[in-house]
């Protein structure tokens, strides 16, 4: 029997690609997933086939935006099936690209459900796996909502909602974070009816309040309806199809929803059930959430864990950048992951990607700053292209180092990059400012921001 250095539970961007990197260090590693398929979430019923769904939508939707181009189209029809089919294919096809990554690395791969029995020993059905260290990859799915029952057909999680295969009359989503909206617009986009009913006063908590009026502004505009300051509280089944019944928040009233299918997007939780953590004295807290080290070391030596099951944002690339590290510092290398730098992005139309702090948190925090925001409407690539809802904000102290950046509009998500760099770096606004950007691009707006929070912007 193979005595390896590693083995890790769970094949998805955490644990596949920390398979991958401590395989390059020269550890024996296995991989244990219980999924059928390599690339957890993200790749099997999160960010991929959402992102292929947002893609195939965004071109049906554009269908309506010809006739300024001068471009006439009639007899356009769409095919829910195909457009699924292409989504399966393309998840289908970079699962077993994972695959063969472990062959060519090395790794080996053990297919089932593993249950760890003691530091250093992992059960997966009948079969015993013993490794010098393990571990803990397992992800996180979607938080259940009290007294709502998912059954995946009217009443679906993100995973049901990949996989309609009709568009709803009306979809209600319940949460205005990035899985409903993302999710919210792909259905809009495509025909149904779709209203986003939020416990906040606002969508997209955790995001930069400004640039998330932007965005709801935006996709109000492009049909997505908001009810803020509701709570769903119940859902029953009628002849007719499901009715909700929602608390107004704070109002001591209660209104009712009539839809044929809900979307419940209220955010995640960790998998760490059936994985023994209670019995070999993994501590989590409350919310089944691992408590780790600066080495991501679980409290019992030997047993590590990383990615959505851990604190920090629920995000694949945190997730990679975890697991990376873990590994690294396990083969002795010096690693660090800088929590403060980790981009994330909504990909809806448009596209809202933020890193580091937002303006809300620096005032409750009393840290001074300047603000620099530059509006793609006065941007030329972005007239040309017809995208220009939004902007790009940069907030910045007062020795011109980056705290935080916040872009709302198209290839947001692309753009972000350049600050996500600035701000790894410690490069400055004057850095950014001072740096030659291709005319005409996006990115120009990037820079402009920087240069407004410097007084300097040309074409503000
Ligand atoms: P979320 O935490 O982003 O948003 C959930 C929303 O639901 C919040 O606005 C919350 O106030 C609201 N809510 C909670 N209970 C409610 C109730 N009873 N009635 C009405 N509203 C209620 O969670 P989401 O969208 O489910 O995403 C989960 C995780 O997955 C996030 O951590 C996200 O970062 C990650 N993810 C990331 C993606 C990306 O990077 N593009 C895509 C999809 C998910």
């Amino acid at each position: 029997m193979t005595e390896y250095d590693l083995a890790i539970i769970g094949g998805g961007p955490g644990g596949y690609v920390a398979a991958i990197r401590a395989a390059q260090l020269g550890l024996k590693v296995v991989c244990i997933e219980g999924r059928g398929a390599l690339g957890g979430t993200c790749l099997n019923v999160g960010c991929i086939p959402s992102k292929a769904l947002l893609t195939s939508s965004a071109k049906f939707a554009e269908l309506e935006k010809l006739a300024v181009h001068g471009i006439e189209q009639t007899g356009a029809a769409l095919d829910v099936a195909t457009m699924m089919g292409r989504k399966d294919k393309i998840v289908g096809d970079l699962t077993k690209g994972i695959a063969f990554l472990f062959k060519k690395n090395g790794v080996d791969l053990i297919e089932g459900w593993a249950r760890i029995m003691a530091p250093g020993q992992v059960q997966v059905d009948a079969q015993t796996v013993t490794a010098k260290n393990i571990l803990i990859a397992t992800g996180s799915e979607p938080a259940p909502l009290f007294g709502v029952e998912i059954d995946e057909v009217a009443v679906l999680s993100s995973t049901g909602a990949l996989a309609l295969e009709e568009v709803p009359d009306h979809l209600v989503v319940i949460g205005a974070g990035v899985i409903g909206l993302e999710l919210g617009q792909v259905w809009s986009r495509l025909g149904a009816k779709v209203t986003v009913v939020e416990y906040l006063d606002r969508i997209l908590p955790g995001i930069d309040g400004e640039i998330a009026k932007l965005a709801q502004r935006s996709l109000s505009k492009q049909g997505m309806k908001f009810q803020l300051g509701r709570a769903l509280r119940k859902v029953e089944t009628t002849d007719a199809g499901l009715t909700l019944t929602l608390d107004r928040v704070g109002k001591d009233r209660e209104e009712t929803l009539e839809a044929d299918k809900v979307l419940i997007a209220v955010g995640r939780r960790p998998v760490t059930r059936g994985l023994g953590l209670q019995e070999v004295g993994v501590v989590t807290n409350e919310r089944g959430v691992i408590q780790v080290d600066g080495a991501f070391q679980t409290s019992v030596p030997g047993i590590y864990a990383i990615g959505d099951c851990v604190p920090g944002p629920m995000l694949a690339h945190k997730a990679e950048e975890d697991g990376v590290a873990c590994v690294e510092m396990l083969a002795g290398v010096s690693a660090h992951v800088d929590y403060n730098t980790v981009p994330g992005v909504v990909y809806t139309d448009p596209e809202v990607a933020s890193v580091g702090q937002t303006e809300e948190a620096l005032k409750e925090a009393g840290v001074q700053y300047t603000v620099g925001k530059f509006s793609f409407m006065a941007n030329s690539r972005a007239r040309a292209s017809g995208h220009t809802d939004g902007a790009v904000k940069v907030l910045v102290a007062a020795d011109d180092h980056i705290l935080g950046a916040h872009i709302c509009g198209a290839h947001g998500g692309d753009l972000i990059a350049e600050l996500v760099l600035a701000m790894t770096k410690g490069a400055t606004v004057q850095d950014v400012a001072a740096t030659c950007h291709a005319h005409p691009a996006l990115g120009e707006a990037v820079k402009e921001a920087c240069l407004d929070a410097l007084g300097r912007a040309i074409h503000a």
